[in-house]
């Protein structure tokens, strides 16, 4: 949610901040700006609309040779998407120039303050605030005046600053949403997101929460909540840059799916051992607390909950152990009933999804144990963890997930057979299978994609004029059509409800009318007579039927105008297969209609706001 970069060095700023903002568009992209600093003035060029607009503006202008620059991308909270309310802020008289990501809560207060002082305000957000208690807090010291005025702040904030007085520096800070930073032979790079800087270091400095860093001279000094300088090495991240970009795909969405076989293998490979064993290295609770367990809650947002949606049926079935799905911005103000014997599975792709990050702080200090499948390394949400599992999906830009939603759905499959073995409810046969489908799982997530890829660009034709359209299931299927749903209407914007098949007929089949588009999602072979029940019903009202389905049920589909088979795999497994067509089906469709799929309106990648 915004992107921010930051560049002090020896070579131009301004090709670097818009390199950097390019590759941040996904967090955030309703207007962008950029700063420098240029000897004795601070100098601003900010737009509403895309990164494209910044370039254009920028490119009929004076040309500027500063080597020190911040920049932004914006996903409006406070305030129109308009030129004023784009970053970066300048304080009052020019002498601090901020970016910010994040929401100042008490900024109606501060900003009542500021103006009772005799600051105006141009802009309706809450980040103008900050530059102007900049102002007012300035003591010569570039680092003090930020300490000090970031003590004054609640709510969450990274910041990178300039300041007039001091034109070869930059300095930023942060809580609750990340800011990261590495070093090269041609300076300093900060960026909100390790893929805006993966270019130039893969040696990334991950600044903690209140933590300062002053960059200058081509070297960074972190100082520490009290103010101390302290030292910090990098990790370093195999991220490739390669990865982070397009590789030859129309979209990011394109390329993402494509990349789940990949996504799944590296994700599952690394915690199956010799003897096809489930090893958990990251998972810490003793064998005694696995079976004191009592309680499972899967706490998460969007795609994240659906991925959370087929681990409660798969963990349920396989360890016998009672659990709830919860949707973090419910949870968080719930008073949930945890204790020591609950486990609270927290998953996230960004690792900053703010609702979520608030649903592990709750579980963490009522007690619950807390493990956290997230797939940004040294994110907010890994960081506060009780144990941390790394989903290995490499960098997803697109802003609608696919591989880490898969990466998810396979952690929580690992982490059922794990459970079930160590409480002893898997027997050697069974371990077995298990373990052998999930180890064959991408060669089928590669099978299915190749299978069904023309198939389903040809079925989206029939979706373009819709307004509505509908997807069942039941259990597994069910979960699965909640994810297919959302694909459908975040990127081509058409309204789409996902049901639980049986429960159509309590009042949303009178929706169904002659031509209406039904998706039915039937790969559990337990409830697949019982969808096609509720095939026949939405049939009898006129319905056109998609269904998909594995192979040992595609003779028993009579009924359906469409079929989209997939392999036959493990029933728990399947759902992995069938979410794929979807995906497809979501991406055809939205490109059939002329949207920008990589970037729908109105959304963000990472949510750093509740
Ligand atoms: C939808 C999508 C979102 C995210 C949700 C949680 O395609 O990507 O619904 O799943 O915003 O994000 P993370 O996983 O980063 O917490």
């Amino acid at each position: 949610m915004c992107g921010i970069v930051g560049y002090a060095g020896k070579n131009r700023a301004v090709p670097y901040l818009l390199e950097g903002l390019e590759k941040l568009e996904y967090r955030g992209y309703d207007s962008a700006g950029i700063a420098v600093n240029e000897e004795d003035v601070i100098r601003i060029m900010k737009t509403k609309g895309r990164i494209g607009n910044l370039e254009s503006l920028i490119a009929s202008q004076r040309h500027s040779d500063a080597t020190v620059g911040i920049g932004h991308t914006r996903w409006a909270t406070h305030g129109k998407p308009n030129d004023v309310n784009a970053h970066p802020h300048i304080s009052q008289s020019g002498l601090f120039c901020v970016v910010h990501n994040g929401i100042i809560e008490n900024y109606l207060q501060l900003k009542a303050q500021l103006i009772a002082d005799g600051y105006r305000f141009v802009s309706e957000t809450d980040t103008e605030v900050i530059a102007h208690l900049l102002e007012q807090n300035y003591d010569g010291n570039f680092v003090s005046t930020v300490r000090k005025t970031t003590a004054m702040l609640e709510g969450a904030f990274a910041l990178c600053i300039l300041c007039r007085d001091f034109p070869d520096s930059i300095v930023c800070t942060r809580w609750a949403s990340p800011l990261v930073m590495g070093k090269s032979d041609d300076g300093v790079f900060l960026a909100s997101d390790v893929t805006a800087i993966l270019k130039h270091t893969s040696d990334i400095y991950y600044l903690d929460g209140h933590e300062t860093a002053l960059i200058a001279d081509g070297g960074i000094t972190f100082f520490d909540k009290a103010g101390n300088a302290t030292q910090k090495a990098p990790k370093h991240i195999d991220w490739n840059v390669s990865a982070a970009q397009k590789g030859g795909y129309e979209h990011f969405m394109l390329k993402e799916i494509m990349e789940q076989p990949k996504a799944i293998q590296d994700t599952v490979s690394p915690r199956i051992d010799s003897d096809g064993r489930i090893v958990f290295e990251d998972f810490h609770l003793t064998d005694e607390e696995i079976e004191n367990l009592n309680r499972i809650v899967i706490v998460a947002c969007g795609s994240a909950f659906h991925a959370g949606e087929v681990g409660r049926y798969v963990l349920e079935k396989m360890t016998r152990i009672p659990v709830e799905t919860a949707i973090a911005s419910e949870f968080r103000y719930r008073d949930p009933v945890l204790d020591a014997h609950s486990l609270v599975i927290v998953i996230s792709q960004s690792g900053e999804t703010a609702d979520t990050l608030a649903g592990l702080r709750l579980a963490n200090e009522k007690g619950a144990k807390t493990v956290c499948i997230v797939n940004v390394v040294s994110s907010s949400i890994a960081n506060e963890g009780g144990s941390v599992v790394y989903t290995h999906a490499g960098p997803e830009i697109a802003v609608a997930t696919t591989k880490a939603y898969s990466a998810q759905v396979s952690v929580l499959y690992l982490l059922a057979g794990y459970i079930a073995d160590r409480k002893g409810l898997l027997p050697e046969e069974e371990r077995r299978t298990y373990v052998d489908a999930l180890r064959k799982l991408p060669e089928l997530i590669a099978q299915t994609l190749e299978d069904c890829g023309e198939q389903m660009q040809k079925l989206s034709e029939m979706f373009i004029p819709l307004e509505h359209a509908y997807f069942i299931g039941r259990n597994l299927d069910y979960a699965c059509a909640m994810e297919a749903s959302l694909k459908m209407k975040e990127i081509s914007y058409i309204h789409s409800e996902a049901y639980a098949a049986g429960e159509l007929k309590h009042g949303t089949i009178s929706l169904i009318e002659k031509g209406t588009l039904v998706v039915a999602l039937a790969a559990c072979s337990d409830v697949f007579g019982k969808t096609m029940s509720n095939i026949k019903e939405v049939k009898a009202r006129g319905a056109r039927v998609l269904c998909v389905s594995t192979s040992e049920n595609a003779s028993a589909m009579s009924e359906v105008d469409f079929k989209v088979i997939i392999p036959d795999t493990l029933p728990l497994f399947a759902v992995t297969l069938e979410v794929l067509p979807m995906q497809l089906l979501g991406y055809y469709t939205a490109k059939n209609r002329g949207c920008d799929i990589d970037k729908p309106r109105n959304l963000a990648k990472s949510v750093t706001v509740e």
